[in-house]
């Protein structure tokens, strides 16, 4: 076991766990921060995704040592208060979620889409690989688009 700090949701952390253990089991059984979801535990479902330093990664296949000393976002991360994030906005708004397992994972890679591009393109939602089994993705579409327009 070895200590690891970092920055979750704008708090100082340090965890006691070994250096391979993977964030989002940090997350979720360390930590009891449950946004992140488990689907399926090898980069193929992005239910787990979260942002470091501002970029989407997938938790379930990064190990906390990678993370030491960067600032860690997760779903419950986003909010300011008790003003929403324009996408979680745009999310109740367009009505996206259905089961809502997804949708952590979906918001948080949105979330770093628009960091990385403020009006992205058909292409790169279509280039989005989160897994949504209920098919929300029309909806999802919609709401980046709105988000997008409304951006300064
Ligand atoms: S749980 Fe991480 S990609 Fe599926
Ligand atoms: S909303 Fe149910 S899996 Fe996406």
């Amino acid at each position: 076991m070895s200590q690891h700090t970092f920055q979750l949701n704008g708090r100082r952390v340090t965890v006691d766990v070994d250096d391979d253990v993977r964030l989002l089991w940090v997350l979720r059984d360390v930590l009891g921060v449950h946004g992140p979801k488990y689907g399926c535990g090898i980069n193929v479902c992005k239910a787990c995704t979260c942002l470091v330093n501002n970029k989407a990664v997938q938790t379930c296949v990064t190990p906390v040592s990678s993370v030491a000393g960067k600032r860690v976002t997760t779903i419950e991360g986003l909010a300011d208060g008790d003003t929403l994030h324009p996408v979680q906005q745009a999310w109740l708004d367009l009505d996206v979620p259905q089961c809502g397992f997804c949708q952590p994972g979906q918001i948080m890679n949105v979330v770093g889409l628009l960091k990385a591009k403020r009006n992205p393109s058909d292409a790169d939602i279509d280039a989005i690989e989160n897994m949504c089994r209920c098919g929300t993705y029309g909806r999802i579409r919609q709401a980046i688009k709105k988000v997008a327009a409304a951006m300064p």
